[in-house]
């Protein structure tokens, strides 16, 4: 059995690269398939997620391959527009080859998307914006049949849905006549999909605006790089700012980060702004920030709910989280609690009331952003942690363990034999294999 442990209560100093986006790497994958050409991506981050996106390119007839952080692939030879309800149930971004493939092919036929459980997650916003660009949708239990020579028009999106605005883009490039998306996302990962696309020869306007206008046209292919992920440096901050130490991140644009940062100015660190990265000194511990309430860019992330929420468990005073994007965004909280954490949640709202210590604890990851709270967590408790589940993790951090190492932070992963779980009582002695004992909560190491 695998999990990541964790011998918490130091802080964490250095500095990091912060790799390239995920949710920015994923749509423009998507993207490749409308290239004539071969295409060029550097800065690609090896995730799982990345993984499956190119296995769904190769299902498809597209040629991959990957050199380092660089992927090269070929659509020219893509013959196929069918995904399989294997490769549709990886992950979330499955759906964003549907734009794509109807714009190429006219038709396509997939399965509902996977990805993260954090509530309802349907794609009503998909398919009501594609049957208004001339697609006629038919499901057939958890089978979607999309066909129909995609027409340009006039989208507006009820809410700025990510995925919803990038499926959208990727269509609208398949139309007969210019479209135009109202309330599309703002988020920086559609203007690296933008800048991808135009690269590529697409004209699209109004970049960053809401409002998107995208002219039909055939492309070519192009050389890229993604931009730094804006999750991933969220949560390289929540562990310096959850420990008391300092960091510099490189590579990452500070405004892509500005609700975050205002969190932790309020939480009594002092951050400092360049043109190509931000550095963060946490004091001893954190004040508590009053309320964060998640929301569409360039409101608070919601990716950032978690980790910034696992920061907070020893702060000074009440910080209350308010998750507006997902209905069940809270999952990771039982597991902050089982490390001595006081959160009180009702529907929407987490009320984080710091405490003393925290202590290490078992858990097992939930989702992506909710594994990496607990290792936030765990970094800061007192005595050693272990957190299961690391398939989450590793959808969206391709060296989770290895960066933290790169702060001073201890923390491994570990192939150990069917542990038994927090039998309690005893402390854990560093580096024994096998069974683990542990204190719990309450018999915290003081
Ligand atoms: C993208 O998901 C990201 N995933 C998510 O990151 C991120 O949390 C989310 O955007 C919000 O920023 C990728 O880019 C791969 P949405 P997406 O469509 O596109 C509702 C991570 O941890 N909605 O903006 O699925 C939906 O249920 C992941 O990296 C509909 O009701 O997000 C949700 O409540 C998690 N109907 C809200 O909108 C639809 O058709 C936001 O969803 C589509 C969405």
């Amino acid at each position: 059995m695998e999990y990541i442990s964790v011998t918490g209560g130091r802080p964490l100093q250095g500095e990091l690269w912060v790799s390239g986006a995920k949710n920015s790497v994923l749509p423009i994958l998507a993207a490749s398939v409308l290239c004539r050409e071969e295409c060029v991506i550097h800065g690609c981050p090896q995730l799982t997620d990345v993984d499956a996106a190119l296995e769904i390119l190769t299902q498809l007839g597209g040629k991959t391959r990957c050199v380092g952080d660089t992927v090269y692939v070929d659509a020219s030879s893509i013959r196929d527009n069918h995904i399989s309800k294997t490769a549709m149930a990886t992950m979330r971004s499955s759906i964003l080859f549907l734009g794509p493939l109807l714009a190429r092919t006219g038709s396509c036929s997939l399965y509902r998307p996977g990805g993260c459980q954090l509530g309802e997650r349907p794609i009503d916003l998909h398919l009501k914006g594609l049957h208004t660009l001339g697609a006629e949708i038919k499901w057939e239990e958890d089978h979607l049949t999309c066909c129909g020579k995609l027409k340009g028009g006039t989208v507006v999106l009820p809410y700025p849905s990510v995925g919803a605005t990038e499926n959208l883009i990727l269509a609208a490039l398949g139309g007969d006549s210019p479209t135009i998306i109202c309330n599309a996302a703002r988020e920086p990962e559609i203007g690296d999909l933008i800048g991808f696309l135009r690269t590529c020869g697409a004209e699209i306007d109004g970049k960053d605006t809401g409002t998107l206008r995208i002219m039909p046209g055939k492309l070519h292919g192009g050389t890229y790089t993604v931009m730094a992920d804006r999750a991933e440096a969220a949560t390289w901050l929540s562990a310096v700012a959850a420990t008391g130490g300092s960091v510099s991140l490189r590579g990452i644009r500070p405004e892509w980060l500005s609700p975050v940062l205002s969190v932790y100015r309020i939480a009594g660190c002092r951050i400092r702004e360049t043109q190509n990265g931000v550095a963060l000194d946490a004091p001893e511990r954190l004040k508590g920030a009053g309320v964060i309430r998640t929301a569409p860019y360039p409101g608070f992330p919601t990716d950032a709910q978690a980790p910034v929420m696992a920061s907070f468990l020893q702060s000074r005073g009440i910080t209350v989280f308010e998750e507006t994007v997902f209905s069940q965004r809270y999952r990771h909280v039982p597991a902050l609690k089982s490390m001595g954490a006081d959160i009180t949640t009702a529907s929407s709202v987490a009320v984080v009331t710091g405490v003393a210590k925290t202590y290490g604890a078992d858990m097992e990851s939930t989702d992506l952003r909710g594994g990496a709270a607990m290792v936030v967590a765990a970094l800061a408790g007192h005595g050693q942690s272990r957190i299961f589940g690391l398939r989450h993790i590793r959808r969206g951090y391709g060296d989770m363990t290895g960066k933290l190492r790169q702060l001073g932070a201890e923390i491994w992963e570990q192939q150990d034999e069917p542990a038994v779980l927090s039998q309690g009582g005893k402390h854990h002695e560093q580096g024994s294999t096998g069974a683990t004992l542990r204190k719990t909560p309450a018999e915290g190491t003081g």
